[in-house]
């Protein structure tokens, strides 16, 4: 037997059912918020992910030579390739710009639950504005989308990348050195972090005052012992967050994200019944037009990790039951078989879900069939029957039977 790839997942129609409604859920909310839909390519060249994060995000990432010679590289998120489409074709777009995303990323990690190597994301953008009303919008979408798909209990983590970097600046540590650090101080390895902050000349002082800042955590009051532009920056935030109704968000100025391209706010979103993988969303302010040719434009955007909100919705026991099939058609013969294809069409027609034996099973046989799949109501079109110009309505609930007029049908089953 050929298996799938490693730490990929094929989906079931039940699955599939599940994710086209937390999907649904997810573009009612960004529409709701006046966003607009955008798709862009599942592979880009790969330099569009290597210009900010240099070539060590190799390593995590699917990237080729295709036959003509070109790198290429499987999308490892949206963020790049949106801010890509924006300076080729987007700049004349009133601003701000606010647009969502629904697709699937690859990133070669060691899969494990709730984490994959092909996995989606849905996300959003706002471009144009580098503001704190931008700023809250954006976080209280992601806020509105997860507490909207009806998971109880998550949390969000905002922060501002500009109060470690400033501390980072103040200790002279160069903009270069920086992202090696900020990476170690985003997983809290603070012992992997430490080397690199003496080698770029930091003190043990400042070293400490850095970790430590990272375990800042709690209501907006704990900013007012990092008096400075960022942390003021924040307060609005947070306090138009207020106005908004937004709940469930703490300051974390620990929140240093996995990405280079931050430059202001910084949040993330957990769900605590994941256990170890329970980020399911990150985002914060950040430039990379001018990295791609075009000019400065500042933005702010998130991505949900969607399989992991939908791990998060079924632990708490959220997910709708199966679909079922309105109707399911049984011919009680051969000879009723064509009468039956009329009888199913006039169904569909009509906006009922419904399915015909194709099978060409017996009547007990399609009975049981037909509870097999769920469906609620069976139509037995028998000779009997016709002759009545009629056919038999049968509750697979509750077992109960009627003679309903072919011309009835469809009122019957509404
Ligand atoms: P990210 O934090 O790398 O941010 O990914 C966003 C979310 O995708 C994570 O919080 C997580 O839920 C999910 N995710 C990441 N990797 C995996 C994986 N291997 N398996 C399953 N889920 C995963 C970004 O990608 C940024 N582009 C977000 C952003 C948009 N920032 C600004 N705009």
């Amino acid at each position: 037997m050929i298996q799938r790839p490693r730490g990929t997942r094929d989906f079931p129609p039940e699955e599939m059912e599940k994710r086209r409604f937390l999907e649904s859920r997810f573009r009612r909310e960004a529409e709701l918020y006046g966003f607009r839909e955008i798709a862009t390519p599942i592979f880009e060249n790969t330099e569009l992910f290597t210009l900010k994060s240099g070539p060590n995000i190799l390593d995590e990432i699917y990237s080729f030579e295709d036959k003509g010679g070109r790198q290429i590289a499987l999308r490892p998120e949206l963020t790049a390739p949106t801010m890509r489409f924006f300076v080729n074709d987007l700049t004349n777009y009133p601003r701000p710009l606010k647009v969502f995303y629904f697709g699937q990323c690859f990133r070669y990690e060691r899969p494990q639950s709730g984490r994959y190597r092909e996995f989606f994301q849905f996300g959003a953008e706002l471009i144009g504005a580098p503001n704190p009303e931008s700023d809250a919008e954006v976080i209280g979408l992601a806020a509105q989308m997860v507490s909207g798909s009806g998971l109880g209990a998550y949390n969000i983590r905002l922060g501002h990348i500009g109060v470690l970097r400033d501390k980072l600046r103040e200790a002279g540590v160069p903009t270069e050195s920086m992202p090696p650090i900020l990476q170690k101080l985003d997983k809290k390895l603070y012992d992997e972090a430490r080397p690199l902050m003496s080698k770029a000349g930091m003190s043990l002082a400042s070293m400490e005052d850095v970790i430590g800042t990272t375990g800042i955590v709690g209501p907006p009051s704990v900013l007012d012992d990092y008096p400075g532009e960022a942390s003021d920056y924040l307060k609005e935030v947070l306090s138009i967050l207020a106005d908004y109704g937004t709940v469930n968000v703490q300051v974390d100025l620990g929140v240093v994200r996995g990405l280079d391209y931050y430059t202001g706010i910084v949040f993330e979103m957990d769900a605590p019944c994941l256990g170890a993988e329970k980020q399911i969303c990150g985002g914060g302010s950040y430039s990379l037009t001018e990295l791609f040719g075009g000019e400065k434009v500042f933005s702010t955007g998130f991505a949900i990790g969607f399989d992991r909100t939908l791990l998060a919705l079924e632990r708490e026991g959220l997910t709708p039951p199966p679909r079922k099939l309105d109707a399911y058609v049984v011919p009680t013969s051969d000879a009723m078989r064509r009468q039956a294809y009329v009888v199913v069409a006039q169904l569909r027609k009509a906006g009922i879900s419904a399915d015909v034996d194709l099978m060409r099973r017996s009547v007990g046989k399609n009975l049981k069939y037909a509870d097999s799949i769920g469906a609620k109501k069976v139509v037995i079109v028998g000779e009997k029957e016709a002759a009545q110009a009629s056919v038999t309505l049968r509750d697979l609930g509750s077992g109960k039977q009627e003679l309903v007029p072919l011309d009835g049908i469809v009122a019957a089953l509404k």
